[in-house]
């Protein structure tokens, strides 16, 4: 039996773990095992690909050079783990998938969105997610809770415009394809973000 493939996406501190982690715990109540898993990394072959896009030391890397290298850990955590969980039957929630891609080379970058999705092609074969929350919010308010939480990664550390031209990026995505793609004012309170998206899973689940 088949499982559910769910993707959550949106800008840099737009607040995806946290509702990763409340889907998860309605998920599991619902009888679903939950595997979750982000991007990129999820596999010991993507963190390292993790580790060498996300470091701020690598101020040279080409745009060419990250479309790839997030497409090659995308690949391995799907053949390695997304796909088979799902046919599994378990429940995947993915911390990103390739709307990042589409959005932060594509768009953000300037590659272009046809690019994008040629290139992951191999990346992710058939798996699309079933639904995609987009947790919306202006560019300035995301990186501002970023800057609050950790250290900046190389991605974050990009300029404001190009912040602005993701947070876009990800609104037209979504007005392309409103049947997968359930675009969330992230700036609600949680429990309200979080309702929104269980009623829009519970329409997936097995009886
Ligand atoms: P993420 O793990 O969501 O960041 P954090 O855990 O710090 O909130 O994502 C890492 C960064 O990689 C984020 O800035 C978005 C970027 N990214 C891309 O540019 N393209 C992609 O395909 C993916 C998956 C992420």
């Amino acid at each position: 039996m088949r499982g559910i493939f769910i993707t959550m996406e949106g800008p840099d501190g737009a607040g995806k773990t946290t509702q990763i982690n409340l889907l998860s715990e309605y998920l599991k109540e619902k009888g679903y095992e939950v595997l979750v898993t982000r991007e990129p990394g999820g596999t010991v072959i993507s963190e390292a690909i993790r580790a060498l896009l996300l470091d701020p030391a690598h101020t040279e890397m080409k745009p060419e050079t990250e479309m790839l290298l997030y497409a090659s850990a995308r690949a391995q955590l799907v053949h390695e783990v997304i796909g088979p969980a799902i046919e599994s039957g378990k429940a995947v929630i993915s911390d990103r998938f390739v709307d990042s891609s589409v959005v932060y080379q594509g768009i953000a970058r300037g590659l272009g969105i046809d690019t994008v999705y040629a290139v992951n092609k191999p990346a992710i074969g058939d798996y699309q997610p079933d639904v995609t929350f987009l947790l919306d919010l202006p560019a300035e308010t995301g990186i501002a809770r970023k800057k609050e939480q950790a250290e900046l990664d190389r991605m974050e550390r990009e300029t404001i415009e190009f912040h602005k031209k993701v947070a876009e990026g990800y609104r037209t995505l979504a007005e392309r394809d409103p049947g997968r793609i359930f675009k969330v004012d992230a700036t609600l309170p949680i429990e309200v973000i979080c309702d929104m998206m269980k009623s829009r899973v519970s329409g997936l689940l097995r009886r």
